[in-house]
Formats: C-alpha cells, structure tokens, sequence
C-alpha cells in the first residue's frame, strides 16, 4: 500500500494481551512479562503520538482480573504505581493527557491518590489523549450509565421516552471521547473480553497474535496499514461509500461526512 492511502483512526483502543506468555516462553515469572508490558506502553504511546492518532485508550486490568493469584495482583498494582511514578512528568512534558476509565475506587488508596495526581499533573496536554481502562469492564460501564440516567429520570430532569443513545452514552466513562475507530488485540485471542462493548460497535477489528511485550511501532503500523484498506459502511452500501468518497474528493460535501460516523461523537 502507497504511503498516500495510510488513513489515521482517530482513536485506538487496545486490549494489551500476552504478558503472561510471553514471560512463560522465557521460563520467568509472569510478573516479569508485565514489567516488559510497560515498556510496549511507553512504546505505543509514542508511536500513536508520532503519527497522529488523538485518542489511545488501553485495557490494562479487566473487572474479571481479580480473579487472578492475590501475588499477580498485588504485583500488578506496584507495577501500576511505578509506572505513574515514572511517566508521569515526561507524559506530561510531552503534552500527553493522561485519565483513567473504569472503578478505580476499588483499588488502594496510595494508587487512587497517584492516579488523580497524574491526571491533574497532564489535564493540559494537547497532543495524544489517552485513557487506561483499570479495573474496567464493559457492562460495567453500561450498568453505571443506566444508573446515571435512572437517576436523571427519578428526580424529574428526564422524561422515559426522552431516553436517547445519546443520552445513555454522555452517561458512559468514555463520553468525552469519540468511540474507538480500530480496536487492536494482542495475544491472539479473538475476543473483547468485557472491553469497550457499547463503544466498539463499529470499530474496525485487528488481531495480532504478537505477544504485547513484543508490541512496537512496526506492529502499529501494521495495523494502521490493515485498517487503511477497509471499507467501513455503517450499513450503507458500498456503492454508496465510494461515492461519498469521490463527492467529498471533489469538495461536495466536507470530508468529515464520508463516513457519518454512527455511534460517535466529536471529543
Ligand atoms: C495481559 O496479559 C495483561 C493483563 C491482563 C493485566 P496477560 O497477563 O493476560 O497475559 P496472558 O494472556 O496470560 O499471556
Ligand atoms: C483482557 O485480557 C484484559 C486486559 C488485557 C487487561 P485477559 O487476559 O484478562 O482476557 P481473557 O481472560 O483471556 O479473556
Ligand atoms: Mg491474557
């Protein structure tokens, strides 16, 4: 493919898989796969940044990961606290805007406290926007959103028949982002596993079975490549796209018609 056709997604999201055995190839702890994991993170982040993705949101510990070894998990969030130790002034000084998405409440309160900490430290940044989804699960989400609007509705500010999709995802964690264009999985497993499932519903699917320790920026670009060639519809036909396409080349309509992005809103 010409370097020319290459289109951008606006927003990736990844499920970071593999940790474990990629370590387990090794004969070393799995741990240890988790501490190669971040510099796959460090990696990515810059790399996205370099080619002009805006928004990055990465699963880094599910709902159901609890359900791991008390060791895997501990370890996990020592690992998580010294991440944010160590990134975060040089996430910021590279104007990458840094939240989380997901019940961080659950997690202790040294990691809470670090969290809002580096949140605050990169709220400015204007280059990539990036989201890691901890202790995030999809029906999490969902099922808190419907609690938000449940609310609205019983104190009166939203009548029952007034309930839009529009009104369940501002009520989402990710309501103020657009949903994900490409969804990237390490790992080889073909599934979401409880990730961004309102939010994936016309994302393009990648699956890789590069374990994420091995994740760089050759492997983005191959995914970008992937998700270059496809022809995303949104129901329509393929016809219709194309001629889209050419209207909008011909300065018809704005480009950012092309493909009227169903489920998305602008950030
Ligand atoms: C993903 O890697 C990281 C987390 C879920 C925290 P895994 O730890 O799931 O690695 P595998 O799937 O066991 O290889
Ligand atoms: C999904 O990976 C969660 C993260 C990458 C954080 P898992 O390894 O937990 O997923 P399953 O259990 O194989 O579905
Ligand atoms: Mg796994």
């Amino acid at each position: 493919m010409n370097k020319k056709e290459t289109v951008i997604p606006q927003h990736i999201a990844i499920v970071m898989d593999g940790n474990g055995r990629w370590a387990k190839k090794r004969f070393l702890p799995r741990t240890y796969g988790h501490k190669r994991g971040v510099d796959s993170v460090r990696r990515t982040i810059r790399a996205c940044d370099k080619q002009g993705v805006k928004y990055l949101t990465l699963f880094a510990f599910s709902s159901e990961n609890w359900q791991r070894p008390e060791e895997e998990v501990s370890a996990l969030m020592s690992l998580f606290m010294s991440a944010l130790e160590s990134e975060a002034k040089s996430l910021a000084a590279n104007g990458i805007k840094l939240s989380f998405i997901g019940d961080t409440q659950a997690f202790p309160e040294k990691l809470q406290q670090k969290i809002r900490q580096v949140e605050r430290l990169t709220r400015e940044g204007t280059a990539l926007s990036m989201r890691i989804a901890a202790n995030y699960g999809g029906r999490w989400d969902i099922v808190n959103a419907c609690r938000h609007v449940a609310q609205q509705v019983s104190e009166g500010g939203l009548a029952v028949e007034d309930i839009s999709e529009d009104t369940l995802r501002a009520s989402l964690s990710t309501q103020d982002v657009v949903d994900p264009d490409l969804f990237i999985r390490t790992g080889g497993e073909k599934r979401i596993s409880n990730f961004l499932l309102w939010q994936l519903a016309y994302a393009e699917f990648y699956f890789t079975d590069t374990l994420w320790p091995d994740f760089d920026e050759k492997q983005l670009e191959l995914a970008i490549q992937a998700y270059s060639r496809r022809q995303r519809r949104f129901g329509k036909t393929g016809e219709q796209i194309e001629q889209q396409s050419q209207e909008s080349s011909a300065g018809k309509i704005p480009s950012s018609r092309k493909a009227p992005p169903t489920g998305t809103k602008s950030a």
